[in-house]
């Protein structure tokens, strides 16, 4: 299996990728992370428990790191993911204990004591703390299998019509990954669109037994009527296509491209800038996906959900 560390800030999406991952012969979960963004880094620290909880998650550590983005002010997203940063289903007192590094410290050991090559880092929200783990230990950068990251996109935007959200809420971030040199598979908002829990996602998760299945499908229709008010009829799940590429990567079609993205612009900060017009350099270790076969990659979810029971 995959050696991955999860660094994420539940989150609704998020909460299902971890799911996912927990669920998955194909991955091996060596720890989770949270970052601040849907919500405080308090209330996703909290959730991302409550999840491991329910999925009953032993023996990995879970560490909370930045509280705000490096430079600018926060952002948070009730908007989408409610006030608690998963409202919606009622979440359990954690049994899982958080780990009392900070985890930045937790992601550069785990990478610096596994063979080079060996650790995949699947962040799903801001990457402030990649940035921080990679000026910390830079040699990280070179000891990573890659990056997976669901942020950005090629074309459009959904914190602003640019800018998808976890990209703009700390694009300083997002410039240090993508310049560290390490591979970065951007899983962004022109994959996550086509991800939609439609009917036939929400009918195949009802029929499977046990709690992270029911607590899927609460987390799934109260993610359905936010993203109503946001002119959907169905929610993207985009966090779980991050967590999906690495469980079977040929469910997705990627290209290589060279990325950047927008610090200064006046109405376009955030915006992930991908040059699709040439084929890529040799040198490019940037890569955007762009085509997903749906039903394969809600297969798997059901079937980690499944495995889960
Ligand atoms: C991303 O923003 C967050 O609200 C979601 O969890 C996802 O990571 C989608 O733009
Ligand atoms: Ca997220």
């Amino acid at each position: 299996p995959r050696r991955i560390i999860l660094d994420c800030d539940p989150g609704h999406d998020d909460a299902i990728a971890l799911l996912l991952a927990a669920g998955s012969p194909e991955i091996d979960l060596v720890a989770v992370t949270t970052v601040a963004g849907n919500q405080t880094l308090e209330k996703v620290t909290r959730n991302a428990l409550a999840v491991g909880t329910i999925a009953r998650i032993e023996d990995v550590p879970f560490a909370a790191g930045a509280e705000r983005p490096l430079v600018r002010e926060q952002v948070v997203a009730p908007e989408y993911h409610g006030e608690s940063g998963l409202d919606g289903p009622e979440l359990p007192a954690p049994t899982v204990a958080l780990d009392a590094r900070h985890a930045v410290d937790l992601i550069v050991e785990t990478i610096m004591a596994a063979a080079p090559g060996e650790i995949t880092l699947v962040p799903t929200g801001a990457l402030t703390n990649l940035a921080l783990a990679v000026r910390r230990e830079p040699r990280i950068a070179e000891r990573v299998r890659e990056v997976v990251w669901m942020g950005g996109a090629a074309h459009g935007g959904n914190l602003s019509p640019v800018a998808e959200y976890n990209a703009a809420i700390d694009p300083e971030a997002v410039r240090i990954v993508l310049e560290a040199g390490w591979p970065v598979v951007m899983v962004g908002l022109d994959l996550t669109h086509q991800a939609l829990a439609d009917r036939s996602v929400l009918d195949a998760i009802a029929a499977v037994d046990g709690a992270p299945a029911a607590f899927t499908l609460e987390l799934l229709e109260f993610f359905r009527g936010t993203y109503r008010e946001q002119g959907f009829e169905w929610p993207p799940v985009h966090d779980v296509c991050a967590v999906a590429y690495v469980v079977d990567p040929g469910c997705m079609t990627v290209r290589s491209a060279p990325i950047a993205v927008e610090l200064h612009g006046e109405l376009t900060t955030g915006q992930t800038v991908v040059d699709l017009r040439h084929p890529a350099p040799a040198s490019c270790v940037t890569s955007v996906a762009l085509g997903l076969d749906a039903p394969r990659m809600w297969g798997h979810v059901v079937d980690a959900l499944a495995r889960l029971a």
